[in-house]
């Protein structure tokens, strides 16, 4: 399938990130030499950056399977005896939104992580009697928004932490290159960098843009994605020059025209603009705090000058905070 020629398969295929895969082909050089399974691996950080993907590589560098599931579908200790038993020795459990696990099966995880075993009850009234699992060892590879989300036992029990950051403008027009490559779309290399340079940091919303400017290139303009079809085709998307959505903006905007720049609470914005909490915070906010567009401060969110500059609204000292 596309997807499947979309990912990258080895570390030397994946582009950025180089920080978690330089440590993490040193860890994984090393537990292949000792004939172990990798250590746990938790990885952090917004969505869309490649979590999914890196677990894959991984793999396949461990020379292993990989199953994949996620934290709610996850539902009672005996799925997850299930998943681990199901493992080759060596093998890799991968488990997308590991901070939605039940606390039920969250406990369990504790001693097949630590020492390979699970102690379940099984039936139930008379009927019921413990009974103890050895697991082959494995490796858990858990991921999720923000470490803050797991339950400090949880966490303390990876031994590798990686933390996934936004992408550079140059790794993203390489992300392009290569997709445009598997769509078999001419795309030139100022074509590549708009794209890029609207992405928020982020390959998925990069391939998700490439192709609308892909459809506007073959409709509107002449097949190719150049500057110009990709500037005109995002700005249709209402994606702004320095890749901000509908939501960024409606964000911000509300932050500065009703609150007067803030500070202000989360909950409050959450009324204003009609997005969940936990959306705004895992997903919306990071860029817009990497990118200096707000400040976190114990009394909430502040719009910086930044902000005001980016909208065209003058900056009156005397009404901010
Ligand atoms: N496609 C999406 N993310 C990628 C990455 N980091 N490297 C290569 N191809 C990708």
């Amino acid at each position: 399938s596309l997807e499947k020629t979309l990912r990258p398969q080895y570390f030397n295929q994946y582009i950025g990130q180089d920080k978690i895969k330089n440590e993490l082909m040193i860890y994984i050089e090393a537990a292949k030499n000792r004939e172990e399974a990798l250590d746990h691996v938790l990885l952090y950080g917004p969505p869309g950056l490649g979590k999914t993907t890196m677990a894959m590589v991984i793999a396949n560098e461990m020379n292993t399977t990989i199953r994949t599931t996620s934290g709610p579908a996850i539902e009672k200790p005996g799925d997850l005896v299930a998943l681990l038993n199901d493992l080759e020795p060596g093998g890799i459990l991968f488990i997308d939104e590991i901070h939605r696990l039940p606390r039920v099966v969250e406990e369990i995880l504790y001693s097949a992580m630590e020492d390979y075993f699970i102690d379940i009850i099984i039936g139930q009234g008379e009927t019921a009697h413990p009974v103890h699992f050895p697991l082959p060892p494995f490796t858990l590879i858990g991921a999720t928004t923000r470490a803050g989300n797991l339950s400090a036992p949880l966490r303390d029990r990876f031994g590798i932490l990686s933390h996934m950051e936004y992408y550079t403008e140059s790794d993203l027009k390489e992300i392009v290159e290569r997709t445009s490559d598997v769509l078999r779309t001419k795309t030139d290399q100022t074509g590549a960098i708009e794209v890029a340079r609207r992405s928020r940091g982020t390959p998925r919303i990069a391939n998700r843009l490439l192709k609308r400017v892909r459809d506007y290139a073959e409709v509107i303009g002449e097949g190719v994605v150049t500057e110009q079809i990709a500037s005109k085709a995002l700005d249709l998307l209402r994606v702004d020059h320095q890749g901000l959505d509908i939501v960024d903006q409606k964000l911000l905007k509300t932050m500065i025209e009703i609150y007067n720049g803030g500070p202000v609470g989360l909950n409050t914005l959450s009324a204003n603009i009609g997005e969940e909490m936990d959306t705004i915070e895992d997903m919306v906010e990071p860029f817009l705090l990497k990118e200096g567009f707000i400040q976190r401060t114990p009394r909430g969110r502040v719009a910086t000058a930044k902000a005001y500059q980016h909208f065209n609204i003058p900056l009156n000292e005397n009404e901010i905070n």
